[in-house]
């Protein structure tokens, strides 16, 4: 239930950033590290449903939602209630060392989601990066291999090992000297750039024989590798889907050999596309499922979940101290009890609302090159010519503050695109109301073409 001073739609009273705004990005330039990289000056006070509000109490409709973190909206109040009730009754214990019934309880939830349910176990860690890295050791330990196949284009995360497998923009890797060694990135299926004019279906068997009659006969024997690691939509790279039997071959391949299957689900994943996980679509059973940001609504916490024979390792093997705090544990249980109530569905009927609407772009407007995506995960990239499909990563950077100047918070992806990722309690009248400021926005970004 909103307030009366709460909205569902956007609401601007000020120019942006206002002037409490302002201040708190003066604040934040005195202390914070320059590494940060905030697109445009939006600064969040509350936040609740689809919306945040800034200090100066202008109100913004939230298509980012923390980088695709809070599915079930800002502070949805059965969420508050679990972690309040959490916090007053134990807040941390270090499941590294002591029992607490809540981690196999999120445990048992997980698994739930799983193709065979009893075959797979879980470690908790507390952010994506840490459930990468987790994967990569877990996929050596089981298979005494060490090379490691990913993808360009992919994000994995941010941490050595993770940043090792990411190969999404130069930036994030240059001045940190030599990464994680044995790891080889091959192409991904991208079908809008797809050099041999395949189609969103077929894009991509060239790529399972370059990795089939290259790679494994000329860089790694098959044998030596331990894992491919894949995102069935990539989110960082501009939220570009795998055609499904890319993602059946990448599993005949990694069963043919050995391989551990590792499928990151941290941006995809959690309902976001209408099922449990993108890889549901294919309908093909991981070896290793990553999980973290749309989980439990904003509180930190990722999950490893592997199949029990490669969850094989012994203890102090792996550890936290943190992973699997209780009271991201009970946000995490309201969290996905919200989405499989529900939420999950919307996703998918909100989705299809969505793109019913939308696929036309590319013929409504000259810089739209592509629209692509599944449930509320939805990306559009600009280009300066369709024929040409020259990436405008401009015309992207002024769509987005077009959109923000009327209250929308969208965030970029990949060199050119903008990726739509709301919570999933959005309903048709906001998702108009994107919709709307989405081909204003646009509109106004071709007029100074
Ligand atoms: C697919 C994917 N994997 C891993 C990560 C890393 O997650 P975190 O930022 O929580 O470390 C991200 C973050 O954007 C991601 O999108």
């Amino acid at each position: 239930m909103i307030t009366t001073s709460e909205t569902k739609l956007p609401r601007i009273s000020t120019a942006l950033p206002g002037p409490k705004s302002q201040l708190v990005i003066d604040y934040d330039k005195k202390y914070m590290s320059p590494s940060y990289m905030r697109d445009y000056p939006f600064v969040a006070e509350r936040g609740y449903g689809a919306i945040v509000e800034d200090p100066d109490g202008n109100a913004f409709l939230d298509f980012a939602a923390g980088i695709a973190v809070c599915s079930t909206g800002h502070c949805h109040p059965k969420v508050v209630e679990a972690i309040q009730k959490q916090a007053a009754e134990l807040i941390h214990i270090a499941g590294n060392d002591f029992y607490h019934r809540h981690m196999p309880q999120l445990a048992e939830q997980l698994v739930k989601t799983m193709p065979k349910p009893q075959d797979y176990r879980v470690f908790f860690g507390n952010s994506g990066t840490e459930a990468v890295e987790g994967a990569i050791k877990l996929a050596r330990y089981a298979t005494r291999r060490d090379k490691l196949i990913a993808f360009y284009g992919c994000f994995h995360g941010r941490t050595l090992g993770s940043l090792s497998l990411t190969a999404s923009k130069n930036t994030q890797r240059k001045g940190f000297g030599t990464l994680l060694g044995g790891v080889e990135h091959i192409p991904y299926p991208y079908a809008y750039r797809c050099a041999l004019g395949h189609t969103k279906e077929t894009c991509g068997g060239e790529i399972i024989e370059f990795l089939e009659q290259q790679i494994f006969k000329r860089l790694f024997a098959p044998e030596e590798v331990a894992a491919i690691i894949v995102e069935p939509i990539q989110g960082e790279g501009g939220f570009i889907p795998a055609p499904l039997f890319f993602l059946q071959e990448l599993q005949r391949i990694c069963n043919r050999h050995g391989i551990v299957l590792i499928v990151d689900e941290v941006q995809a994943g959690m309902g976001r596309t209408g099922k449990w996980w993108a890889y549901d679509h294919a309908g093909i059973t991981p070896d290793i499922v990553l999980t973290a940001k749309g989980i439990a609504s904003g509180m930190p916490i990722s999950a490893f979940i592997a199949k029990e024979s490669i969850m094989q390792w012994k203890p102090g093997a792996h550890g936290t101290t943190y992973g699997g705090n209780p009271v991201c544990i009970a946000s995490a249980l309201a969290t996905m009890e919200l989405i499989e109530g529900g939420l999950m569905a919307n996703a998918r009927k909100i989705g299809d609302y969505v793109f019913g609407k939308i696929n036309d772009w590319p013929q409504r407007f000259k810089i739209v090159g592509d629209v692509r995506g599944k449930g509320l995960m939805i990306g559009v990239e600009f280009v300066r010519d369709q024929k040409t499909k020259e990436k405008a990563a401009d015309l992207r950077d002024r769509v987005i503050d077009n959109a923000f100047h009327r209250g929308l918070l969208t965030l970029g992806s990949g060199e050119n695109s903008i990726r739509l990722s709301p919570p999933l309690i959005i309903d048709e009248e906001q998702a108009d109301c994107a919709i709307r400021i989405m081909e204003e926005s646009i509109r106004e970004a071709e007029k100074n073409l």
